[in-house]
C-alpha cells in the first residue's frame, strides 16, 4: 500500500498528547496542527488510527489538494480525485465545508460547488450519481479551506471516536471519552497510579482509565465509516483487530475509584462499566464506585492522582454561588487527606486555585466543547493544610 496523508481532529489542546499516541501506533510524519494532527501512513495506518485512538474525535483521509480562488477552483479540484475508486454511484453521499480566513463569500455555495463536482465527476466515470444523505451518508467529505488551499478529506470513522460503543447513561454534563483520556493523558496518569474522580458523574474518567488498564483498544465494539469505502481492505483490519483483542489484559491490577454526591449518578456510572465490558474490574473491587461529598471523600490509597472535572458555575443556570464555596471546602479536604497525591482538575473558572487555597503547579488550557477552560494541576504536599479563619477542622 502507498503511503497516504490523514488528519487526526481532537479537541484544542490535546494536540501534544494526540500526536505522542499516534506516534505509539506506528503513524509517520507526525505534526500537530490547531485542532488536530496529521500524520502519514499506508491505509492500514488510518484504520489503526481509527481503532487505537483515545484522543482523537475523527480521522480523516486526504483525497485532494490544490490552491484556489474562486468557487470554479473548488470544483476544479474535485475533478483531481478519483472518486470512483472510492464509492459507487449507488452510495450516499454528505459533504461539509469548514473554513478559516477563506476569501469566499458563502461557505454555503462553496459546499454546493464541490458537491457538485464530486456527483458531477461520479456520472462521467461511473455511468450515474450518488444521491446526497446529510443523515447518515455512506461516504462524507470534508473540504477545509484556508486563505489559499483547498484540502478535500473523506472521513473514515463515521460516527466520533469518542463514542465507544458502551455509553448509556448520560449523567449531568458528562465529559466526552476523548476528553477524559486526553485528561489522563495530560496527566501523565498509568495504569500503575492510584486514581480518584470524586466527581465522577457518568463515570467517564474512570471507565477510560479502566479500558487503557485493560488493554482495550477503544475501537474494538463499533464500526467505523472505512468498512462502507470502496476498496476496503477486510483482510487488513481483521488482522488489526485480531491482534487488539490477543492485547486485552483483563488481569491488570488497578486501584479504580469514582465518586459523585449523587446516588442515582453513581448508579449511572455503574451500569457504564457494565456496558463498557468491566463487570469483572467491579466485581474484585478494582473499579468501585461510591455515593460520597467529595468534601469527606477518603483515599484508597497512600498515593496517587485525582483526575477530575468538578461541576462549574456555566453548567449550572442560574450561575451557582455555591460551587466556590463548595470547591474551598473541597480544598481543605485534599490538603488534609490526599498529602503526597497529584490532583488534576478542569474547570473553566479561573478562579480554582484561589477559591481552594491551593497554588497550581500547571494549568494548560483545554477546549471542552466551546467552553474555554484550565487544566489545574495541584502537588498536594504534606503539612499544607492550614485551618481557615472561621473554618471548622
Ligand atoms: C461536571 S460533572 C462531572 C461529569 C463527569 N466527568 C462525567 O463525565 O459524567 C460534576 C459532577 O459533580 C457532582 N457533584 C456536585 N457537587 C458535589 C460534591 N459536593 N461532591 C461530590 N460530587 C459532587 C455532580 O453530581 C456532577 O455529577
Amino acid at each position: 500500500m502507498k503511503p497516504q496523508t490523514f488528519f487526526a481532529v481532537c479537541p484544542r489542546g490535546l494536540e501534544p498528547v494526540l500526536a505522542d499516541e499516534l506516534q505509539r501506533v506506528g503513524a509517520a510524519g507526525i505534526h500537530a496542527e490547531s485542532g488536530g494532527v496529521g500524520f502519514t501512513g499506508t491505509l492500514k495506518a488510518g484504520y489503526a488510527a481509527n481503532l487505537h485512538s483515545r484522543i482523537a474525535s475523527r480521522v480523516l483521509w486526504q483525497v485532494g489538494r490544490r490552491g484556489y480562488r474562486n468557487e470554479q477552483h473548488l470544483y476544479d479540484a474535485t475533478q483531481e480525485v478519483r472518486w470512483q475508486d472510492l464509492m459507487t454511484p449507488q452510495q450516499t453521499l454528505r459533504v461539509d465545508v469548514t473554513a478559516v480566513r477563506s476569501p469566499l463569500a458563502s461557505l454555503e455555495f462553496a459546499m454546493l460547488r464541490i458537491k457538485d463536482g464530486i456527483v458531477d465527476r461520479m456520472r462521467d466515470v461511473a455511468g450515474d450519481r450518488p444521491s446526497i444523505d446529510r443523515a447518515q451518508p455512506d461516504v462524507r467529505v470534508f473540504a477545509f479551506l484556508d486563505e489559499t488551499t483547498v484540502t478535500l478529506y473523506v472521513d473514515l470513522s463515521g460516527e466520533p471516536l469518542f463514542k465507544r460503543g458502551w455509553r448509556a447513561e448520560k449523567g449531568e454534563a458528562p465529559l466526552k471519552e476523548n476528553m477524559a483520556a486526553g485528561l489522563l493523558a495530560l496527566a501523565g496518569w498509568t495504569p500503575e497510579v492510584p486514581l480518584l474522580d470524586p466527581f465522577c458523574g457518568s463515570g467517564t474518567i474512570v471507565i477510560e482509565a479502566a479500558t487503557i488498564a485493560s488493554g482495550r483498544a477503544p475501537g474494538l465494539n463499533r464500526r467505523f465509516a472505512f468498512e462502507r469505502l470502496k476498496g476496503f481492505d477486510s483482510h487488513a483490519w481483521r488482522t488489526l483487530k485480531d491482534a487488539a483483542r490477543a492485547g486485552v489484559r483483563d488481569d491488570a491490577r488497578a486501584v479504580l475509584r469514582g465518586s459523585d454526591i449523587s446516588t442515582r449518578i453513581v448508579e449511572q456510572a455503574v451500569e457504564n462499566a457494565r456496558l463498557a465490558g468491566l463487570e469483572g474490574w467491579l466485581a474484585d473491587g478494582r473499579l468501585a464506585f461510591a455515593a460520597c461529598d467529595a468534601r469527606q471523600v477518603e483515599p484508597p490509597a497512600d498515593h496517587g492522582m485525582i483526575v477530575s472535572n468538578p461541576p462549574y458555575g456555566e453548567q449550572s443556570a442560574p450561575r451557582s454561588a455555591t460551587v466556590p464555596r463548595m470547591m474551598a471546602d473541597v480544598g481543605d479536604r485534599l490538603k488534609q487527606a490526599f498529602a503526597g497525591w497529584d490532583a488534576w482538575l478542569l474547570t473553566s473558572d479561573r478562579d480554582l486555585p484561589r477559591q481552594m487555597r491551593l497554588q497550581e503547579t500547571r494549568k494548560p488550557v483545554l477546549y471542552n466543547g466551546p467552553l474555554e477552560c484550565r487544566f489545574f494541576r495541584f502537588a498536594l504536599v504534606k503539612g499544607g493544610y492550614r485551618p481557615r479563619a472561621g473554618a471548622a477542622g
